[in-house]
């Protein structure tokens, strides 16, 4: 790493965890990760999710053909976790290097997870072979129970769940995605006796729970799990930037025509691949730890994936950049003529990727 006051030279970052979303869709938002980012871990919640080794084989495939031409990228692809997912499968997707980790959407939490985990004594073997062969775990961790409200699922999440869950499976490999609270936080800073770790998004490093109510209800902001309190967006920026292992960049961008958010029930999910890395540099600049840039986008996530470091380079330069209120579409989606709307449209960020 190379850094002074107004440029930071890091390895290329990945991001570990995206959705890229298949057809029109995926034509339409490919580049904006393929710009910046070395590698991706691609999630699984298409409809219906990627459950088999054929589907992720076609879905890479699909994948790769709308990679821009002279840009090297590699899609690292996860399978969806079912009730009745087969050991046999996930490991041997596992062995043949198709299937990099398993994800867990606890049933009905957030896009496209019907076909999620009732109950996750009904997974008991698959996390049996996972544990024994080193293939990570990715969590959605939060509760579907009704009566919790729903700025608790996470912390209900992990009493009731993940705490067990590392007792029975010691050994297992985890990441806890997308966390948004002070209590995840100390979890896992606390479980370093695990192979536990987090992805933190742009998003929850920025707004706290406010932005969905700022003058109107505003669906833009609205994702899950749901961004909380300023403590929690506060702890998250604290521990994004602490340099510690068990942090990395992880975008979750999840993209959805703007039918979709402009509906009278909107989809979660927040469309930040187009200024990601810009959007991690201002906070690291913020909170006065752009040399800590490095590890987060670009070093801890691949260390905990077991994946060479990236030797590739990229360079932020202190120059601002000015995020247009749309991405404009190159291909229809399906009907909907409506352009994207990217995270910080119409804000201004302070760190340019020099192209
Ligand atoms: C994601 C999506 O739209 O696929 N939405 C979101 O709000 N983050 C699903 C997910 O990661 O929860
Ligand atoms: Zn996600």
């Amino acid at each position: 790493m190379n850094f002074s006051a107004n440029q930071i030279t890091i390895r290329k970052p990945d991001d570990l965890h995206l959705h890229l979303r298949d057809g029109d869709m995926l034509a339409n938002v490919i580049a904006h990760t393929t710009r910046i980012f070395s590698r991706a871990i691609v999630m699984p919640n298409l409809n219906p999710p990627i459950t088999t080794l054929e589907q992720a084989i076609e879905y890479r495939k699909r994948i790769m053909q709308l990679i821009p031409q002279g840009i090297s990228f590699t899609p690292l692809m996860t399978a969806y976790l079912t009730d009745d997912a087969s050991v046999e499968v996930l490991e041997q997707g596992f062995d043949r290097g198709i299937f990099h980790a398993v994800k867990l959407y606890p049933v009905n939490v957030t896009t496209n997870s019907s076909y999620g985990v009732s109950d996750l004594k009904n997974i008991d073997s698959v996390l049996e072979m996972m544990e024994r062969v080193g293939m990570p775990l990715l969590i959605h961790g939060e509760v579907n129970d009704p009566s919790v409200d729903i700025y608790d699922r996470e912390a209900v999440f992990i009493d009731r769940h993940l705490s067990p869950l590392l007792t029975r499976f010691p050994g297992i490999k985890i990441v806890l995605e997308h966390i948004t609270t002070d209590y995840a936080v100390s979890f896992v800073e606390s479980s370093q006796q695990y192979k536990l770790a987090s992805t933190i998004t742009p998003h929850h490093l920025h707004i706290n729970r406010n932005a969905m109510f700022l003058g109107g209800l505003r669906s833009d902001f609205y994702c899950l799990p749901v961004a909380k309190r300023e403590k929690h967006r506060i702890a998250l920026r604290k521990a994004a930037t602490s340099g510690k292992k068990c942090f990395f960049l992880g975008t979750d961008s999840a993209p959805h025509p703007r039918d979709s958010k402009e509906a009278s029930c909107a989809c979660a999910g927040i469309f930040n691949a187009p200024f990601a890395l810009e959007s991690y540099a201002e906070v690291f600049y913020e909170e006065n730890a752009l040399d800590k840039l490095e590890a987060f986008a670009s070093e801890n996530g691949a260390l905990f994936y077991g994946l060479p470091l990236n030797n590739e380079k990229i360079t932020l330069i202190r120059k601002n950049v000015v995020v247009p209120y749309s991405i404009d579409i190159c291909s229809d989606l399906g009907n909907n003529e409506k352009p994207l709307v990217p995270f910080h449209a119409g804000e201004t960020l302070r760190w340019s990727v020099l192209d």
